[in-house]
């Protein structure tokens, strides 16, 4: 998901504690310049629910073809129709909702697993003992990569979503050194897919291998498909199933969860919109667009912050409490439209298995530090590490 032209923070949002906490800027833009233009990056930002929303379900209008980058195959997450169709409609059945249930028994295995080990002492790291490895280990597995290869996987798709830190950050050794992950990752795919091509297996990639390869989509376009599926749903997920944690121990009502399934999947839900995994997206205008009262320039980018639009009073009730059985919650945090995410099932999944199995062995769960750091990675949202204290049970 990068930008062109704004791939850095706002000048409001340039320090570790407004990364952190961003919500109290996003509530006075809502308020006094809902629809921003920041000249410094001749980028505009909007606020609110409702213009957030609008925006990203009119895709004739707001093009997500973010990246001429004329060398590399289109993206599925920045690109238009028909390209978008083409790619996006290949992997779509794998990923809908009773689809990756089949992979719950899988998630379970490994989430037991982590957690097991995780929770031996009375103090973890939720961030490096657990959320980090469940999502690269559940894709390493949907594709049918071996588990050997997921060390290796996992330092790919972070390298490439990771942002400058904000002190010491050097743009270009991280260019070089994401550049370097790209080549490497795309050297892996096109040997597994070879071996696949030859020995299918019931996998993903052999899927998609057997129905398209030579028909609507090329080799570097298929390839694509599976390097974006690693990369977009690695960070994110591992900032849900943090956030998660972060929240409800923060909150103390890891207790009124346990043990059951729909409280569990609405502080799920509670955490997409109250800390949002990712905060913003953007889009060009294909044509001058004129947005509530603000005219806006054919090509110059608009960023829809998502996690501005999840905390809008006009859609949802005391936004800036954190309500584990908040009911209805319709947060945007996975988009709208067409290029609503394709992995939202996925990594709701992950998330409630990965709590639940932590949850059933852990209680009086606290932070052990107040004092958190924001994961680089501009649209990113979460923390570095988050350690915990808790007591075991039974
Ligand atoms: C909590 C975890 C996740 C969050 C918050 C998240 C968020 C998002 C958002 C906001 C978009 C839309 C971007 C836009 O409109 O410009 C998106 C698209 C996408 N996501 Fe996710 N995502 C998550 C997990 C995953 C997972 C697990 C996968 C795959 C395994 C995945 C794959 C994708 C793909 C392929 C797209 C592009 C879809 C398209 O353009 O049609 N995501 N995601």
């Amino acid at each position: 998901m990068s930008e062109r032209g704004d791939a850095a923070y706002p000048a409001p949002l340039r320090s570790e504690r407004r990364q952190l906490e961003p919500f109290g800027w996003y509530r006075e833009m809502r308020e006094s310049a809902p629809v921003r233009y920041d000249s410094e990056r001749d980028i505009w930002g909007v606020f609110r629910y409702e213009t957030v929303d609008g925006i990203l379900r009119d895709h004739e209008t707001y093009s997500s073809d973010r990246e001429p980058d004329v060398d590399a195959p289109p993206s599925m997450l920045s690109s238009d129709p028909p390209t978008h169709t083409r790619l996006r409609e290949p992997v779509e059945g794998r990923f809908a909702p009773g689809e990756v249930e089949r992979l719950a028994p899988e998630i379970r295995r490994m989430a037991t697993e982590l957690v097991e080990e995780a929770v031996a002492g009375g103090e973890m790291d939720v961030v490096d003992d657990l959320a980090r490895w469940l999502p690269t280990m559940t894709i390493a597995a949907l594709l049918g990569v071996p588990p050997e290869e997921r060390e290796r996987f996992k330092e790919w798709s972070d390298t490439i979503v990771a942002g400058p830190q904000l002190t010491g950050g050097d743009r270009e050794a991280l260019q070089e050194r994401q550049e370097a992950a790209g080549r490497e990752m795309r050297d892996y795919f096109m040997e597994v897919m070879a071996r696949r091509a030859e020995e299918p297996r019931d996998d993903l990639i052999s899927d998609v291998l057997l129905e398209y390869d030579g028909g609507d989509l090329t080799e570097g376009e298929i390839r694509g498909i599976f390097e974006l599926l690693l990369v977009a749903g690695n960070v994110t997920t591992t900032n849900l199933i943090t956030n998660a944690v972060w929240c409800l121990a923060a909150n103390d009502c890891v207790g009124t969860v346990r043990g059951d399934e729909d409280a569990l999947e609405r502080a799920v839900e509670e955490t997409l919109r109250y800390r949002s995994p990712v905060q913003w997206t953007s889009r060009i205008p294909t044509e001058p667009v004129e947005v509530e009262g603000h005219e806006i320039a054919a090509g110059t980018p608009v960023r829809t912050y998502i996690g501005s639009a999840n905390r809008d009073p006009a859609v949802f009730d005391r936004p800036d409490e954190f309500r584990p059985d908040r009911d209805p919650n319709p947060h945007m945090a996975f988009g709208r439209g067409i290029h609503f995410c394709l992995g939202a099932a996925l990594a709701r999944l992950e998330a409630r298995i990965a709590l639940s199995e932590l949850f059933d062995r852990v209680e009086d769960v606290r932070l052990a530090t107040t004092d958190l750091e924001p994961v680089a990675g501009t649209f990113l949202y979460g923390v570095r590490e988050l350690p915990v204290r808790f007591e075991r049970r039974g």
